[in-house]
């Protein structure tokens, strides 16, 4: 019997064959394709990763400043734009109704008092977490009055899957304007 070299049958190291160029072009290019997808549809859809590292102290957020119980929920800037602030906790968002405008820029502030929280608001871009210790911010602006869910989707223990809010978008002259009158808004008061 003919002896088999294996060295003769395998093609030295500097060789490339036909199939190989193949399979490396066409990596490559799918590979190019979905950076391109992932460029694309950033800029399109406006999607980014969270910027600002803003720090809180969690378990104090019911004692005072920003996130305490009267600041909660929508207030309206002198340039008529809207902010407003959510306390993200087991298993509820505080308020569970968020009232917003329409046709203006929108700030959302969510601070966590307990676990990783998550939230999105159906129909926007408005994706992100709520980590115990920082302040998430986000901003959009609503096109059109209706009422949309806000369901949190970050697993934070067994009343998860019952943690939900609503964001109610309103005409703009539903807010009070004057100063004076101005306090923090929800869908209860
Ligand atoms: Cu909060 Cu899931």
């Amino acid at each position: 019997m003919a002896e088999i070299s294996a060295a003769a049958k395998l093609p030295s190291s500097g060789d490339k064959l036909p199939s190989e160029n193949l399979w490396a072009g066409s990596m490559t290019a799918i590979a190019l394709l979905l950076v391109g997808v992932v460029i694309y549809t950033s800029a399109h859809w406006g999607f980014h990763p969270p910027s600002q590292v803003e720090t809180i102290d969690s378990t104090a957020l019911h004692t005072g400043g920003e996130f305490s119980e009267a600041n909660l929920g929508t207030v309206i800037a002198p340039d008529g734009s809207a902010l407003v602030r959510v306390v993200a906790q087991q298993y509820a968002f505080v308020p569970s109704c968020l009232v917003v405008p329409t046709g203006t820029p929108v700030t959302i502030r969510l601070a966590s008092a307990d676990a990783v929280h998550g939230f999105l608001i159906q129909g926007t871009n408005v994706n992100a977490m709520v980590v115990p210790g920082y302040v998430t911010t986000v901003h959009t602006t609503f096109k059109d009055p209706g009422e949309r869910l806000m369901p949190c989707h970050e697993y934070c223990g067994v009343g998860h899957q019952a943690m939900w809010a609503r964001v109610r978008v309103v005409e703009p002259s539903s807010f009070p304007t004057d100063a004076d009158k101005q306090k923090a808004v929800n869908c209860a008061s």
